[in-house]
């Protein structure tokens, strides 16, 4: 979902300088015949003639350009309910009946299947100039060869499996729903493969916009009834340094984008997806984006050991290591949420808890406890042993990175994943560096 929420951490002068350097580089797209035909259709259901049009730009493809300047607290999108497509929009088209008997079915499951029977009614469905204008494939890793994902970090690695495993499961639900459908009309139940149900996942996961679910009247237990899809409105491309206000206007009976940049003629116009880094834009939305101040490095937890084992050689006895990983594992260290990272502004202070515990030569649990609430306990010797293993790591991570990137593919998806993994040699640079420094203070 594209939620926009964006807070700029960018002074006045750098958005001018960035505006000056990535204007004007577009070719404009309102002429082509799928957008013609999608305006048309728009105008006809009265969406009014906006200040910004289609347009593709160098490096963020088709998005939207201003046709005029826009300063903050400027409307720049507003689409009429009626165009939206919601819950409501399915619960009242000729599969509505059947959907209301079916309370298990999820918001993002009833959308899917009702994009999947509006695409098959071609040019007969009311929306079929929004759906034949959309992408017919995603970027996002759930579209990786195996071979591509393999060239992943771990991290990401397993965050795709596990997509791709819950993608599977949906299709594997909306499936036996299908069949429910037959009475309707017999093809209904052809429609949905693996490769159909997919595409309209990911439609739904890289386009929708936050809808209040208080005001829906599907309610189901598993999921909140949040999504809509918004017609031109999801041309909209993420920059993390816009700042938005979107919302539905009761009053103007329309989803409305109202900016609190500025902007001039020309320049390409954005929302904040929310403040993601380059793993969750891959994931979720098949993009990254260079020089990302949001993006880590995630360091896994194997290696972290293995690097302690090899610096310390037999020094810490295997029992006082077991103890030590129970301890981290109590105090959830090592959980799935836990951030054993590094970044633009360096090593995670998680990371540096979690080596400064497995290290320190002081056995006792009440000084394990103050390592993990920050408390000033280590030594200067162990802050110096700890620093000098975080440095091994890194190092490491770098080398391994270096190596995937030595043996990728051309074609695919292998420039997307080149940029990605390029971003992470380059934050494992820049935290080597600051650990360096770091080092010299101590
Ligand atoms: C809501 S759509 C935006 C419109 C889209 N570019 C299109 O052609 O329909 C979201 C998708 O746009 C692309 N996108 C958005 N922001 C981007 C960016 N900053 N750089 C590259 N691609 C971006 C990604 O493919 C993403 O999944």
């Amino acid at each position: 979902m594209i939620s926009s929420v964006g807070k700029s951490r960018y002074g006045r002068t750098s958005r001018k300088r960035k505006r000056h350097s990535s204007k004007r580089i577009f070719q404009s797209i309102g002429d082509e015949g799928m957008m013609i035909d999608l305006l048309k259709w728009m105008k006809s259901s009265g969406f009014r003639r906006q200040e910004v049009k289609p347009a593709v730009f160098s490096g963020t493809g088709r998005g939207l350009m201003a046709k005029r300047s826009f300063k903050p607290g400027d409307t720049i999108v507003k689409v009429p309910h009626c165009l939206l497509i919601t819950t409501t929009t399915v619960l009242r088209s000729d599969i509505g009946p059947v959907i209301k008997q079916h309370p298990e079915l999820t918001p993002r499951q009833i959308l899917c299947i009702f994009l999947l029977i509006e695409k098959h009614k071609g040019r007969l469905s009311f929306w079929s100039p929004y759906i034949s204008q959309l992408p017919d494939t995603y970027t996002t890793t759930s579209y990786f060869t195996d071979e591509e994902l393999n060239s992943l970090p771990q991290h990401l690695h397993q965050k795709s499996l596990f997509q791709i495993e819950t993608v599977n499961d949906e299709f594997q639900k909306v499936k036996t729903f299908s069949e429910c459908l037959k009475s309707l009309d017999l093809h209904y139940i052809r429609l949905f493969t693996f490769e159909a149900f997919r595409w309209a996942w990911f439609v739904i996961n890289t386009r929708s916009v936050y809808m209040d679910p208080d005001v829906s009247q599907w309610k189901n237990s598993h999921e909140l009834d949040s999504y809509a899809l918004a017609p031109f409105l999801d041309l909209l491309n993420h920059s993390a340094k816009a700042e938005v206000t979107a919302g539905f206007n009761q009053t103007s009976n329309c989803y409305e984008i109202k900016t609190h940049n500025s902007y001039e003629k020309y320049d390409q116009v954005f929302i904040c997806y929310g403040h993601h880094g380059n793993e969750k834009l891959l994931l979720e939305y098949g993009f990254v984006v260079p020089l990302n101040y949001q993006t880590t490095v995630h360091i896994p937890f194997e290696l972290i050991l293995e690097s302690v084992k090899s610096y310390h050689g037999r020094n810490i006895p295997s029992t006082v290591l077991k103890k030590k990983i129970k301890f981290l594992r109590e105090h959830s260290h090592l959980s799935a949420m836990s951030e054993l990272t590094c970044g633009y502004e360096g090593v995670s202070w998680q990371l540096m808890v979690t080596l400064s515990l497995l290290c320190t030569i002081n056995n006792n649990r009440i000084h394990w406890q103050r390592i993990c609430v920050g408390q000033e306990t280590t030594t200067a010797e162990e802050l110096k042993v700890t620093n000098e293993i975080a440095n091994y790591i890194l190092k490491n991570m770098r080398k391994q990175i270096t190596e995937k990137i030595g043996r990728l593919s051309v074609g695919g998806h292998y420039k997307l994943l080149e940029d990605f993994l390029k971003e992470q040699l380059h934050i494992l640079d820049t935290s080597i560096k600051l650990l360096a420094e770091n080092n010299q203070r101590v």
